[in-house]
């Protein structure tokens, strides 16, 4: 996956600053202590449970494959969330990008999960994806109102489609953004450099 963006950056939030930086397989074990520490409840849009260290080992494997790109943010050494951009080029969906997305529960609302998914976006437009899907269970308004406000737009509801730890089906909202018209639009405002990394 090509990306042009640099990394590390820094970023000040309302919870200090945080450093963004590509995952590799050096910090499997810091992932894996973050993703353990998450509600069950919140990992439901993903395919698998990533604190199962299985899970965590297979991501790695992927991410060392080129297939998926995991940009982490790190406050003071520690793991405060992750954003992946998941795309897959032999498919029928080339163009297509998902952005996966989880922030822990310490740091919520404070500006880390907006600064980590314009970075997100930021990759996935320097990839040259047309376009870009997001899940969630329904009842995760603050995920589902922070892509919105990136311009993302309902497009599907997937009725009882995951089941949790305790046998209870959540209903998925999938959310699609033409990022390829944004791109569109910036150049005919004449601002082509808006949408270069
Ligand atoms: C979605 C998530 C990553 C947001 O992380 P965060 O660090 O709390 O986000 P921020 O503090 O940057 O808030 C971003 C926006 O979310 C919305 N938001 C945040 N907390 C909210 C809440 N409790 N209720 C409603 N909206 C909320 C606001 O629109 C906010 O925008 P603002 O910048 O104008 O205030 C986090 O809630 C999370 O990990 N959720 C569980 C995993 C998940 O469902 N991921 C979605 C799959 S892609």
């Amino acid at each position: 996956m090509s990306e042009t963006r640099s990394y590390p950056r820094h970023v000040k939030t309302d919870a200090g600053e945080i450093e963004f930086r590509m995952m590799s397989r050096a910090d499997e074990a810091a992932v894996l202590a973050f993703a353990q520490k998450l509600p069950t409840h919140d990992l439901l849009f993903l395919p698998r449970n990533i604190s199962q260290p299985k899970v965590l080992s297979a991501w790695v494997n992927e991410i060392e494959r080129g297939q998926i790109v995991s940009l982490l943010a790190v406050k003071a050494g520690a793991v405060v969330g992750c954003g992946t951009l998941v795309r897959d080029p032999h498919s029928w969906s080339p163009h297509v990008g998902e952005i996966r997305m989880v922030v822990s529960l310490d740091v919520r609302g404070q500006g880390v999960g907006r600064a980590l998914s314009q970075e997100t976006f930021a990759l996935a437009l320097g990839a040259g994806l047309e376009k870009l899907s997001v899940q969630m269970t329904v009842d995760q308004q603050a995920a589902i109102a922070l892509f919105e406000s990136l311009g993302f737009r309902a497009e599907a509801l997937l009725r009882d489609h995951v089941r949790d730890v305790d046998g209870k089906k959540h209903d998925i909202i999938v959310l699609g953004h033409n990022v390829a018209q944004v791109r569109a639009q910036m150049e005919a405002y004449g601002l082509p450099g808006a949408v270069q990394h």
